[in-house]
């Protein structure tokens, strides 16, 4: 099916139909979550189905940095002896985190509260993207935090003492409230976070499975600081968000079936199933169930007739990663689309407005990118096959990879090396289901 030409590029052939059973890598956000919450723990823990993407390997580094003992086991779990939450030791050199914005922000709130300070640095792509929005609360927690010209990594942290605040964050944003939930785990007393609409919440589920004192109520987080906590035994569940490009796949090429199994099933992740719902694809879940504190299931999606939709900006932070695969869902559904309320899409690993419209359209589809929101026109046509690119964005380029094999000629997509910093098994698992 495909064919590796230069490095970091790859030609894919259209297929007939992809059809199967698979399951995905483990979740990213929970797989950072649980090394963080590990590495702070009290004695030892076991992790299992952890995702060794670049990102999370580039966190796991930066604690094995911090003087934290971390091995893989033969079955590939991770055993972690927790430093404890004042055990994490003074790092040689900078704190590097790649690409990943999950990584740096979650930790610059666990840094801010260390006795040593420590530089944070990252990839060209994190170096773009805006840091204030933690710089901000953090400062205001009593840290001293720094970066570079325009709110931008490197950030410089010097030791600090930590106090507890109640902060109202301006964006949805995971990565804004668990960087101040975490910092807030070092203050002694009351951090409350609120958000404009409720973010993705496997931090607060993981503080609960740890047993820290977190308590939920809308979009409204509190947790109280100070306290200790042991070490557990965790199984990472599949990535909603990787399942989401094989469910795009099955649902866009005719006569396909596939069935994803050990799927997260967190309903602050699961926009894009009701988006599917409602633009009348068929999607089943079954064999539904809990697993550490968060719900999983297997989902079932064959190829659909789909009709348009309009998604607005509450709708977006529950789907704010599948933002791409749903433009591309849009193409192929009957009458225009419009996803509103997406700007926060132009601060992510890409502009992903910018790549997703380019790029659709490259492909011959009626992708029109405007100030806040995407605005797609349906069934224009076949998608053609095309020179296309990823702008070194994960996301961007798995979504192309779905689109070419529906394309009516072959196309080649450069860039792909960067689908290793969340899913290095995606083109195998992709040869796994086609039918050509
Ligand atoms: C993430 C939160 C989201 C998401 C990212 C992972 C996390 O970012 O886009 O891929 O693990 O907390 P924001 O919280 O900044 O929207």
């Amino acid at each position: 099916m495909e064919r590796i030409t230069e490095k970091d590029s790859v030609i894919l052939c259209p297929v007939s139909r992809v059809s199967g059973e698979i399951t995905v890598s483990g979740d990213k956000s929970i797989s950072h979550r649980s090394l963080i919450f590990s590495c702070l723990a009290e004695g030892s823990s076991r992790i299992d189905n952890f995702l060794f993407a670049q990102d999370c390997v580039d966190t796991l580094n930066v604690f094995k940095k911090l003087g934290v003992k971390i091995k893989k086991d033969r079955a590939g779990a991770l055993i972690i002896s927790g430093a404890g939450r004042k055990g994490l030791k003074k790092p040689r050199g900078k704190l590097y985190f790649g690409n990943s914005g999950t990584g740096m922000r979650l930790m610059a709130g666990v840094l801010a509260a260390q006795e040593f300070p420590s530089v944070l640095t990252g990839d060209a792509s994190l170096s773009g993207r805006p840091m204030g929005r933690i710089i901000r609360p953090l400062a205001r927690m009593g840290a001293d935090i720094t970066a570079t010209e325009g709110d931008h990594a490197p950030l410089f942290i010097r030791p600090g003492t930590i106090d507890p605040i109640t902060y109202k964050s301006p964006v949805a944003s995971a990565q804004v409230k668990s960087c101040i939930l975490l910092a807030g785990l070092f203050a002694g007393g009351k951090t409350v976070v609120s958000e404009p609409y409720k973010s993705r919440d496997h931090t607060e589920r993981m503080m609960e499975y740890f047993g820290i004192p977190v308590k939920i109520k809308g979009c409204q987080v509190s947790v109280t600081g100070g306290g200790d906590w042991q070490g557990k035994c965790i199984t990472v569940p599949g990535d909603f968000s990787s399942a989401a490009f094989f469910m795009t796949a099955a649902l866009i090429i005719p006569g396909s079936t596939l069935r994803i199994k050990n799927v997260n099933l967190n309903p602050t992740r699961t926009g894009y199933l009701d988006v599917v719902r409602r633009m009348g694809g068929e999607i089943k879940i079954t064999n539904k169930r809990e697993l550490y504190n968060e719900p999983i299931g297997d989902i079932t999606v064959s190829s659909s007739q789909l009709e348009s939709v309009n998604i607005g900006r509450k709708d977006v932070p529950r789907l704010i990663d599948e933002v791409p695969l749903i433009a591309l869902l849009a193409s192929r559904a009957k009458g225009k689309t419009i996803i509103d309320g997406v700007e926060e899409l132009r601060k992510k690993e890409s502009n992903r407005l910018h790549a997703v419209s380019t790029q659709l359209q490259n492909m011959g589809q009626s992708v029109e990118e405007q100030q806040n929101s995407l605005v797609i026109t349906g069934k224009q046509g076949q998608l053609r096959g095309a020179k296309v690119e990823s702008f070194g964005d994960h996301r961007i380029a798995m979504m192309l990879a779905v689109a070419a094999l529906n394309a009516r000629e072959e196309t080649s997509i450069s860039g792909v090396g960067c689908v290793d910093t969340s899913f290095p098994d995606f083109f195998k698992i992709m040869e796994s289901v086609i039918e050509k």
